[in-house]
């Protein structure tokens, strides 16, 4: 069994891409958000950045769930799996399975913000388990949790996997941990991917690899803007910066503007200037430890039941129960 509701439009990613890109274009420093690195290309870089030797977390937290699957299956024991942001769907496959193995599970409910990957990655799960009702969101998680079908009754478990989590500050990721507690009930779980702080040598490499993956992907939101909104940057015209900030203790991407240049977006009938050395930050990516973790759960309502790591402690997948 298979649906897809759409609650995003091309026409309300549109007035989004362009609102962030008035905003982030003409703040003080600059910034661009980083949900416009995915387009087809931005999309097919991610993959790529996942199979890199310097980028370890994709491995890290596949290691965890086919150790641990059957053991989160139990302990949820949930007829529903919700995900958010559902990506390549390796890993949701894992779960699938444990939770089919476990018996309880008959709906699955993947969302993205972005419809053609998520509609051909969910019909493909539903094609390859024929009992299980596939029933595929394309949202905006920042907008549309409340609009999920979600069972009226009966335990879910609800998963962030990929240390998603990493890409907000603080206080909108609270805000985001106390939406997705609103959307469960009292027993049921959510499961949370996160990247833990480590050597920041290693962290640096995993977002500046040797290769230039992440360099390209990093510059691919400035396509993005060029074909979106008829922009004329030049992507070549701007290195990539990784950079640990050591006291918020996240990664920094950013571009860094080689020379002084003059950038028109014709759509927003906006120039914008940028002098030589300038930087615009386009993405945080957070690294996690227990304990604060666990006080940001508690804080949202959830109390931490399991933390599992890959053996050199690199990555975290925790389960947590909503009270
Ligand atoms: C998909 C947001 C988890 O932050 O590690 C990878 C994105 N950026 N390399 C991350 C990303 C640069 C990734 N997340």
């Amino acid at each position: 069994m298979f649906r897809i509701d759409r609650h995003l439009t091309t026409d309300d990613l549109d007035k989004a891409l362009r609102s962030d890109v008035a905003e982030g274009l003409t703040a003080v420093p600059k910034r661009l958000p980083p949900k416009w690195f995915y387009d087809e290309r931005g999309s097919a870089l991610f993959e790529d950045i996942t199979a890199l030797p310097e980028y370890y977390p994709t491995r890290a937290e596949r290691a965890i769930l086919e150790s641990r699957a059957d053991a989160i299956a139990e302990a949820a024991d949930a007829e529903a799996l919700i995900e958010l942001g559902s990506g390549s769907g390796v890993k949701t496959r894992l779960l699938l399975e444990a939770m089919g193995r476990h018996g309880a599970l008959t709906r699955f409910v993947p969302v993205d913000v972005s419809g053609e990957f998520l509609a051909s990655s969910a019909r493909r799960v539903a094609d390859d388990h024929p009992d299980l009702d596939v029933h595929a969101v394309v949202g905006d998680f920042e907008e549309h949790l409340g609009l999920l079908p979600l069972p009226g009754e009966g335990r879910q478990l609800l998963a962030v996997l990929g240390s998603t989590i990493g890409n907000q500050e603080p206080g909108p990721r609270a805000a985001f941990l106390r939406r997705i507690r609103a959307v469960l009930r009292p027993g049921d779980s959510l499961l949370l991917g996160a990247d833990l702080v480590k050597d920041p040598a290693r962290l640096i490499a995993a977002y500046d690899d040797a290769q230039g993956v992440t360099a390209d992907f990093n510059r691919n939101v400035l396509r993005v803007i060029n074909q979106r909104l008829g922009a004329d940057f030049d992507p070549a015209a701007f290195e990539h910066v990784a950079r640990w900030d050591a006291e918020a203790e996240w990664i920094e991407m950013r571009l860094r503007s080689r020379t002084d240049q003059r950038v028109r977006i014709t759509d927003l009938d906006l120039e914008v200037d940028f002098g030589a050395g300038e930087e615009m930050r386009t993405e945080i990516s957070a690294k996690f430890r227990r304990q604060p973790l666990t006080e940001e759960l508690d804080a949202a309502g959830f109390d931490l039941t399991h933390w599992w790591t890959d053996p050199e402690e690199d990555f975290a997948l925790t389960l947590a129960s909503a009270r």
